[in-house]
């Protein structure tokens, strides 16, 4: 196997451009305790074809991202990661680029993309890209180039294997459907794709590939990205043995079989690919957010790095697939932080059903999205939020095949819809489309647009919107909620979710009740350390509790939240 280098000239050129405006951006490596910036801010998730369109194509863009940074500044947010905006034939919605260096007409121009900077730097919010690092396009240069003849300069930049006689060389299947190797009639060999065959693997194992890449990053940290959002970092290498992957029973929406991605998924090799990202990261004070899928909080702590040379954002994106029970949520924070790593907080993005439904009993999911907000808000950690939930936006599934624009909705409709309805129009207002384009949107908005939007929820003192924004600016300010240690509370409830944030002579209180029904919570926190008997509260979504609430025993009502500052 050959080894990850990262570009020996690299130190040479910090030097050179160490008194650039762009990277001034970033130098304010950490506060005056030492924190890494990215400890302390709050990250929001832009996908860029639905937050404002400001040209009435229908689609969202750059200067439509720019006109509402006074929004997401009062919102709260420091950093915003933008979906992918490069050029791209759009297969993948921009998850099959065809140019690293450049934004795709749709969205703007780099020039666009510098006035957002340095607007955003003038709002103190920061640009995260996201990076597409196990694949391109193969409308990308280099694939054309690749895929032109065995000998081509750029052949050994992807994945081509001979297949086995008139099969593909082994069993591996693409997520996406269908086998992950792709006949090429002109070579005649086959190509490795673990999504699309439009969106080739890139051979990581060349150090070429992990040159160019990792040369990518660098140009745009010169520019004054913040920091990347890696991209499907789990696939980045396959065995190169080519074992076939173990088959298991059933099938997937796509009527393939199902199967252990054990060759194709989480090779040891990622771990260098990572740290040599991170080299370059680290010289401009940049951040790399993983999209790590992990079954547990063990295999998440190897991104990290064992050195703590990898990622410093992995996401915690088993969150999203857990149940809303108090019990649940607890074990897993529990394991969390006897991981003693800064977690990362995510409950939804493009890829999954909305938090809003996932959640909700569908009853009850306004309250819900609110005491996701409290817990998530309030826990140890970096909060990513996706636009749209905080004003509790609902997924829009596509009702009919021919209406669906994923593809991988129109492969494995019905039971595969797609994820279309997890990435509809930004809701401002009441008005026609939502107030986000004057043209034809190109998703459909859904109807419940009229009562949850930015304009009319900010009116609102009991809306959700408010309730985010609430929450943001206590965890902005409060020194316990910002650092202190996470101390789980009446470990036995069934339902109300109890926890401090402790820092030195103070702490946070946060109890959420996460059943129904009215609880009363009962609290000795004496064995805290803790000699008051009430609380003085910060934030509640209960008139009764405006003032304070006495330690010994809280009445929540049905999905009540209280938060309280006692010593
Ligand atoms: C994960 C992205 O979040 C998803 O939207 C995309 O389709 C795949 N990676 C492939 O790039
Ligand atoms: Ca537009």
């Amino acid at each position: 196997m050959r080894h990850v280098r990262v570009s020996g000239i690299l130190i040479g050129i910090v030097f050179l451009i160490a008194s650039s405006p762009a990277l001034r951006a970033q130098t304010a490596a950490s506060d005056s305790q030492a924190h890494p910036w990215y400890q302390h801010a709050v990250f929001y998730e832009i996908y860029p074809r639905s937050f404002m369109d400001s040209n009435g194509d229908g689609i969202g863009d750059l200067k439509g991202i720019t006109s509402q940074l006074d929004y997401l500044k009062t919102l709260g947010i420091d950093a915003i990661w933008i979906a992918p905006c490069f050029p791209s034939p759009q297969v993948d919605f921009g998850y099959d680029v065809s140019d690293y260096q450049n934004i795709d007409k749709m969205y703007g121009t780099l020039a666009d993309f510098d006035k957002l900077q340095k607007l955003g730097q003038d709002h103190g919010i920061k640009i995260i890209f996201d990076f597409v690092v196990n694949h391109t396009s193969d409308q990308h240069p280099w694939f054309v180039d690749s895929r032109s003849s065995r000998t081509a300069d750029k052949r050994d930049w992807y994945v081509w294997r001979e297949g086995k006689g008139t099969n593909p060389p082994n069993n591996w299947l693409a997520v996406f459907g269908g086998s992950a190797w792709q006949w090429d009639e002109k070579t005649k060999q086959y190509y490795y794709h673990y999504f699309y065959p439009q969106q080739p693997d890139l051979n990581w194992r060349n150090p070429a590939v992990v040159r160019a890449m990792n040369g990518t990053t660098e140009w745009w940290y010169r520019r004054g990205v913040a920091g990347f959002r890696l991209d499907a970092v789990d696939s980045l290498f396959e065995d190169p043995n080519l074992q076939d992957d173990p088959v298991l029973p059933g099938q997937n929406a796509y009527g393939d079989p199902l199967v252990e991605h054990k060759y194709t998924q989480k090779l040891p090799e990622v771990h260098l690919a990572l740290k040599g990202l991170r080299t370059v990261a680290d010289q401009y004070n940049a951040v790399l957010i993983g999209e790590t899928w992990t079954d547990n909080v063990a295999q998440l702590r190897t991104y990290y790095g064992s050195a703590h040379d990898e990622l410093q954002m992995p996401m915690d994106l088993m969150l999203t697939k857990m149940k809303f029970s108090a019990p649940a949520f607890r074990e897993h924070f529990k394991q969390v932080d006897s991981s003693g790593e800064w977690p990362v907080l995510v409950i939804g993005n493009h890829d999954i059903l909305r938090s809003w439904n996932r959640y909700g009993d569908g009853q009850h999911n306004d309250q819900i999205a609110k005491d996701m907000a409290a817990m998530y808000l309030t826990l140890r950690g970096t909060p990513i939020l996706y636009y749209g939930e905080e004003i509790g936006m609902q997924n829009n599934d596509p009702q009919r095949r021919e209406d669906v624009k994923d593809p991988i909705g129109r492969l494995g409709w019905p039971k595969e819809k797609g994820r279309d309805g997890e990435r509809t129009p930004m809701q401002w207002n009441d008005e026609p489309n939502a107030g986000f384009t004057t043209g034809i949107p190109w998703n459909a908005i859904p109807v419940t647009y009229k009562t949850y939007n930015v304009e009319d929820e900010a009116k609102d003192p009991n809306s959700i919107l408010n309730w985010y924004k609430a929450l943001l600016a206590l965890r902005h300010t409060d020194p316990a909620l910002l650092d202190g240690a996470y101390i789980p509370l009446n470990e036995s409830d069934a339902e109300v979710l109890s926890y401090l944030r402790k820092a030195s002579g103070y702490a946070v209180l946060v109890a959420i009740n996460m059943s129904a029904v009215p609880r009363a919570v009962h609290f000795d926190l004496a064995r805290q350390g803790i000699a008051a008997t009430s609380a003085k509260t910060l934030l509640t979504t209960q008139s009764s509790l405006k003032e304070k609430a006495s330690i010994a025993q809280i009445s929540l009502e049905p999905y009540g939240v209280y938060i309280g500052a006692v010593k």
